[in-house]
C-alpha cells in the first residue's frame, strides 16, 4: 500500500519514494530537523483516491469522501440548482484540487477558520467553498450542513490529512501566483493575438469553450458559460497567476510573463453574467467593492478599443435573478471588540 497520508513528504514527485524519509522525518525528528525545513515552506502531498480505497478508514466516511469528489471533478451534476454555468470545481482547482499552484483546496482546510478580506469577516470552509459557488460557478451554494456541503468540505480535509492546521510557515503551492510584473504594460491586441494562437484550439476563438454531443470538454474562459464578474479569477493578476502555472493544458510555465500577462489583460477585458452584488450600477458596485475585490478587476472600466463599459449589463447569465443567499450575508455583527 501506498500512503501519502504522512505530514511533510519532501519529494515533489513520487511519494512513495519520499516515504520512508518522510515517514522518519514526521514521527521522530525535531521540528527544525523536517525535510522540508531548507524550504521553509509547507509542502504537503495530499492522498490521491488510490488511497482512499487502500485506507483503513470507516466505509461511512469513505462514501462521503468519494461522494465530494465527484462533486468536485462533476459539479455540472448540480446545474439547475447550485451552478448556472458550464464549469466543475475542477475546470479551475486542476487534478482534482491536489495540484499546486493551482490553488489546490487543501489549504483551506487548515488555515479556516478565518478573516476573510473578500467579504469582511470569519470564514469556516464551508463559508469558502459556497463562496467559489456564488461567484465562480455563477451559482447557488447548497445550504451550510446539506449532504453536498458536508461530502466537498469532507473531501477537503481529507486532501489536508496529515498536514499541521493553522500552520506556522507559508504553504508551497497556494493559490495561483502571478508571474513576475511584465516589462510592458499587459496590452489586448497583443492579448488577443497571443490567445488566438495559444488557447482558441481548446476554448474556442469566441471563449465559448468546447461541448461534444452536450458533454463539456473545455470550459469557457468568458461569457454567459464561464464564471461571474465577482469571481477571484476575473483579477487580473489571478488570471496571470492561473494562465501562467497553468495553460496551455499540460505545459505550465512554458508562456513568458509577458505572455501571461497579455492574454489575462485580454480575457478579464471580456464580458461575462454580473456581479451577484450589483447594486443596480456599475460604477457604484465596481467603488464599494474596490477596495475588497475590483480594484484588482477591470468591472466598471472602459475598453479602450470600442468604448465598451465592462460590467454595464443586467445579465446574470442562466441564473436569472436568483441572487445566492451567501452573499451579503452579514456575520457576528454582535459581538464585541473585547
Ligand atoms: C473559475 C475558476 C474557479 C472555479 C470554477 C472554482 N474556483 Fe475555487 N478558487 C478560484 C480562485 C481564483 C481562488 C482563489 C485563489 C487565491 O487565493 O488566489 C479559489 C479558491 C478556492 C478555495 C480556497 C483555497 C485556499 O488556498 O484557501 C477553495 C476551498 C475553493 N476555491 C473551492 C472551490 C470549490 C469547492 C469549487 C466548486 C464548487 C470551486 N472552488 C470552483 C477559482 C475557481
Ligand atoms: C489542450 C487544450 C487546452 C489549451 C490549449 C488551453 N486550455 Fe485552458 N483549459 C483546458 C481545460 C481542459 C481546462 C479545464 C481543466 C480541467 O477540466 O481539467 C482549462 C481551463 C482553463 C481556464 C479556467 C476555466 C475557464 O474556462 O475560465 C482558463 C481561464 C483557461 N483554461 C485559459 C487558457 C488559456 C489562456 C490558454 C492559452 C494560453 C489555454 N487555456 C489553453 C484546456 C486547454
Amino acid at each position: 500500500m501506498i500512503s501519502c497520508r504522512r505530514p511533510f513528504i519532501i519529494a515533489l514527485t513520487g511519494c512513495s519514494l519520499a516515504l520512508g524519509v518522510a515517514y522518519a522525518a514526521s514521527v521522530f525528528a525535531q521540528p527544525e530537523e523536517r525535510p522540508d525545513a531548507a524550504l521553509d515552506m509547507l509542502v504537503h502531498e495530499p492522498p490521491t483516491m488510490e488511497d482512499l480505497e487502500n485506507s483503513d478508514i470507516h466505509p461511512e466516511l469513505k462514501k462521503v469522501i468519494r461522494y465530494g469528489h465527484d462533486l468536485f471533478t462533476n459539479t455540472q451534476q448540480l446545474r439547475g440548482e447550485n451552478v448556472f454555468n458550464d464549469m466543475n470545481c475542477s475546470s479551475c482547482h486542476l487534478g482534482e484540487g491536489r495540484v499546486p499552484f493551482s490553488a489546490p483546496v487543501w489549504a483551506a482546510a487548515i488555515t479556516l477558520p478565518d478573516f476573510r478580506g473578500k467579504n469582511q469577516h470569519v470564514n469556516n470552509l464551508e463559508e469558502r467553498i459556497a463562496g467559489c459557488f456564488a461567484y465562480s460557478m455563477n451559482g447557488v451554494p447548497p445550504e451550510y450542513g446539506s449532504d453536498e456541503m458536508l461530502a466537498l468540505s469532507a473531501y477537503h480535509q481529507w486532501l489536508a490529512t496529515g498536514a499541521p492546521m493553522y500552520p506556522d510557515k507559508p504553504i508551497f503551492g497556494r493559490g495561483f501566483p502571478a508571474p513576475d510584473e511584465p516589462e510592458q504594460t499587459p496590452d489586448y491586441a497583443r492579448g488577443e493575438a497571443a490567445y488566438q494562437n495559444n488557447c482558441a484550439i481548446c476554448h474556442q476563438q469566441d471563449g465559448t469553450g468546447h461541448y461534444e454531443s452536450g458533454e463539456y470538454v473545455f470550459p469557457a474562459p468568458w461569457g454567459d458559460g464561464s464564471n461571474n464578474w465577482g469571481a477571484g479569477i476575473v483579477r487580473v493578476d489571478t488570471m496571470a497567476g492561473f494562465i501562467y502555472q497553468n495553460m496551455p493544458l499540460g505545459q505550465p510555465r512554458s508562456l513568458s510573463d509577458q505572455e501571461a500577462w497579455d492574454i489575462a489583460y485580454y480575457i478579464t477585458s471580456q464580458e461575462r453574467p454580473q456581479d451577484p452584488r450589483y447594486t443596480g450600477d456599475v460604477a457604484e458596485t465596481s467603488e464599494r467593492f474596490g477596495p475588497t475585490f475590483h480594484k484588482r478587476s477591470l468591472y466598471g472600466q472602459t475598453r479602450e478599443h470600442d468604448g465598451h463599459v465592462l460590467g454595464d449589463h443586467e445579465n446574470f447569465g442562466e441564473k436569472g435573478d436568483i441572487k445566492p443567499w451567501n452573499v451579503g450575508m452579514p456575520r457576528f455583527e454582535n459581538l464585541s471588540e473585547e
